[in-house]
């Protein structure tokens, strides 16, 4: 495969940019190779500047839930665009988003803002303000954003780039900030036990899915929402990965726990930078301009972002659930009997149509569990597939996404593919 266009480019942005990327992942750090840089997209292909055609299966990270440039939401963007970029004053486009996104999950009040990251960012904050006490609870392996007081143990590019945490975190920021290993409720209920009164909030994602894909178990994420009641805290629930693709209702839709907080990303965006946060109306009242905690952007609920987020949402009926959750279920049958024919020990790790690969006998519920399994049989297996036209996202601890428009023949392909991705696994041997 002829990548010498992607190799010109990704030079000449390393001159002008660190590693040449705009977020650490797309560098293919932890896979090695030559990162792509691509020139368009559309369904489930993306193509990149040598002319290579790739299936897509990580989708942007999440967003693209209906495939690339969706004839519905290019229009909108384009009439919105039209109508001018941003005012800095509200739109009816806002309310209307705000409106889809109270109807389809548990929240009252809806805040728009530019990313997930802000998204959780104004949400500890918020529930920081609301319970005026400093510590946050997060889960060793989930992603949060950049935010400095979530990159403690964060999954995601962090993990694939092995940091434990990142320099420029202050250690007082860090303090504030209690880490216990994901799924594990007596380690929860040990933090309360010493530091109880101080917990402003718990903070899940609520499948995660930045330490590879972990779905909770045992009614994880309501045996979270009573333990933080029980001492005076609040639940964030982290939806901003699973929100609008998990199910028409995000994972509340899977397992009704609802967030006294809860943050949106990815999907609600329908490709362009924005998110939300919202919430329990008591605690969203909290917020400037009815509340004393502030929280502001001058992008926020951009009229062009809004266009495309609620297109997006408005578009994303059960049908299309249905269909991206066959399509998932289709590819985990596709990567499963692949590595069994070549005798790969795995699991395929899965949470309703988000799945990845864990190169290890039996399911993994924390990040150790996912950090113990044959994590270097990866590299060469995302390498056999993207040389055969199939793109996954390029760390073993990140997740699969798959959209609504993968067609038979994608699948062919991806079938086809995977004979070498196999063997390539098959043959890796540890570093
Ligand atoms: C669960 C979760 N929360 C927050 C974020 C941060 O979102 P963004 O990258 O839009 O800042 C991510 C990003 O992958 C995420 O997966």
């Amino acid at each position: 495969m002829n990548t010498s266009n992607s190799a010109h480019w990704l030079a000449t942005a390393r001159t002008v940019t660190p590693g040449g990327v705009n977020s650490p992942v797309r560098a293919f750090g932890s896979v090695g190779g030559q990162a792509r840089f691509i020139a368009e997209a559309a369904g489930s292909h993306l193509v990149d500047v040598d002319g290579n055609t790739y299936i897509d299966l990580f989708c942007s990270w999440g967003p693209m839930l209906m495939g690339h440039a969706h004839p519905a939401i290019v229009d909108a963007v384009q009439q919105a665009a039209a109508r001018g970029l941003s005012y800095g004053a509200p739109t009816t486009g806002e309310v209307e988003l705000a409106q889809e996104i109270v109807g389809r999950t548990s929240v009252e009040e809806v805040r728009l803002v530019n990313s997930g990251t802000e998204a959780t960012m104004s949400a500890v904050r918020l529930a920081r303000g609301f319970t005026g006490r400093p510590l946050v609870l997060k889960f060793a392996g989930c992603y949060h954003g950049h935010v400095d007081s979530l990159l403690v143990d964060a999954g995601s590019g962090v993990a694939s780039y092995s940091l434990p945490n990142s320099p420029g975190v202050t250690g007082a920021v860090a303090a504030d900030t209690l880490v216990v290993p994901y799924n594990d409720i007596t380690a929860v209920e040990e933090a309360f036990a010493a530091h109880g009164d101080k917990i402003a909030c718990i903070i899940t994602e609520a499948a995660a899915g930045n330490m590879g894909t972990v779905a909770p178990q045992d009614n994880f994420n309501a045996k979270l929402k009573d333990i933080a009641h029980r001492h005076g805290a609040l639940l964030i629930i982290d939806e901003v990965m699973t929100g609008f693709r998990t199910s028409y209702s995000g994972w509340y839709g899977v397992d009704g726990v609802a967030g006294d907080l809860t943050t949106f990303g990815k999907v609600v965006s329908g490709g362009l930078p924005a998110a939300a946060f919202g919430g329990r109306r008591d605690i969203m009242s909290m917020l400037s301009p009815t509340g004393p905690v502030y929280q502001a952007g001058t992008l926020s609920g951009n009229p062009v972002a809004v266009a495309a987020g609620l297109t997006s949402l408005r578009l994303a009926d059960e049908a299309v659930y249905t269909a991206v959750n066959t399509n998932a279920d289709r590819l985990h049958r596709l990567v499963s009997s692949a590595l069994d024919r070549e005798g790969v020990a795995h699991h395929i790790q899965r949470a309703s149509n988000m799945l990845s690969v864990r190169f290890a006998e039996g399911e993994g519920h924390n990040f150790a569990d996912m950090q113990a399994a044959d994590t270097w049989r990866f590299p060469p297996f995302f390498h056999a597939l993207l040389d055969n036209g199939v793109f996954v996202s390029p760390s073993v601890f990140e997740t699969w996404f798959v959209s609504s428009a993968l067609t038979d023949e994608d699948f062919a392909q991806i079938e086809r593919a995977l004979v070498p991705a196999a063997k390539a696994a098959a043959a890796a041997t540890p570093a």
